[in-house]
């Protein structure tokens, strides 16, 4: 049996006052693979990523990643805090105590594995929205991330950039061994991934191979007869 890089079990949480959003929710992400996590607006993907993150306490549940874990947030905006690709990109690593020559090293490989080695001198500001993602991706890659988790990275994208982000994140977990969990609602995305997981009343009521899931999806989605 494979590993899982993430591993959700029993995970309960709810907005104070507010009804459940996640019931005893599980899930498991096998390493190496790209998985994609599907649910209609409001279902409780962004809740279930920020207590991945940390960012959340459940009420009960247990989460397992195997670290470091890197975020990708949906407004690159939100993220990229320094004026420059590279300042940003090394300010990531301040923790990390490396020697100048090893942060200039982790960078410029972070940035060509994004294949955006040249933009290192560009300020953030003159960059496109999909070069902001994979800056924000660079990021988890020069912090050596086993796994990434990505809140509808494509959603303030054009369907051109949209794709070659979600393309350029296959290739990246193929290539590094790396583990994802990417969170969407856009069925054509399904396209890249290994597997996916559909958040329906606050737990996982259908996982699998994501064509058969979008198959499903289509057919309770199309108007009836
Ligand atoms: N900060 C918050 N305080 C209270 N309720 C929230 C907050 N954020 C989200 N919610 C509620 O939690 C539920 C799940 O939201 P969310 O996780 O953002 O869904 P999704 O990302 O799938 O669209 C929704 O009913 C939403 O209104
Ligand atoms: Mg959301």
């Amino acid at each position: 049996m494979t590993n899982s890089a993430i591993q959700v079990q029993d995970l309960s949480f709810r907005w104070q006052e507010n009804a459940s959003v996640l019931q005893s929710c599980s899930l498991s992400v096998p390493e190496g693979e790209f998985w994609m996590l599907l649910g209609t607006n409001g279902s409780g993907k962004s809740t279930l990523l920020r207590l991945l993150m940390g960012l959340l306490t459940p009420q009960s549940g247990t989460i397992y990643m195997n670290p470091p874990v890197g975020f990708v947030f949906q407004n690159p905006d939100r993220q990229l805090v320094m004026p420059t690709v590279g300042a940003d990109i090394a300010f990531g690593l301040v923790q990390e105590n490396l020697t100048p020559s090893q942060v200039r090293q982790r960078v410029a490989e972070a940035l060509s594995a994004v294949n955006l080695l040249e933009l290192e001198r560009r300020p953030i500001y003159a960059l496109s929205g999909g070069q902001k993602q994979r800056i924000a991706i660079a990021g988890a890659i020069a912090r050596h991330c086993n796994v990434l988790l990505l809140d509808e990275p494509t959603a303030l994208l054009d369907p051109d950039t949209q794709l070659e982000l979600v393309a350029q994140v296959q290739r990246l977990v193929k290539s590094r061994g790396l583990t994802a969990l990417w969170v969407t609602h856009r069925l054509e995305e399904l396209n890249y991934c290994d597997g996916a997981f559909l958040l329906q009343g606050g737990q996982v009521v259908d996982k699998g191979d994501p064509q058969t899931l979008k198959a499903r999806l289509l057919e309770t989605n199309s108007p009836k007869a």
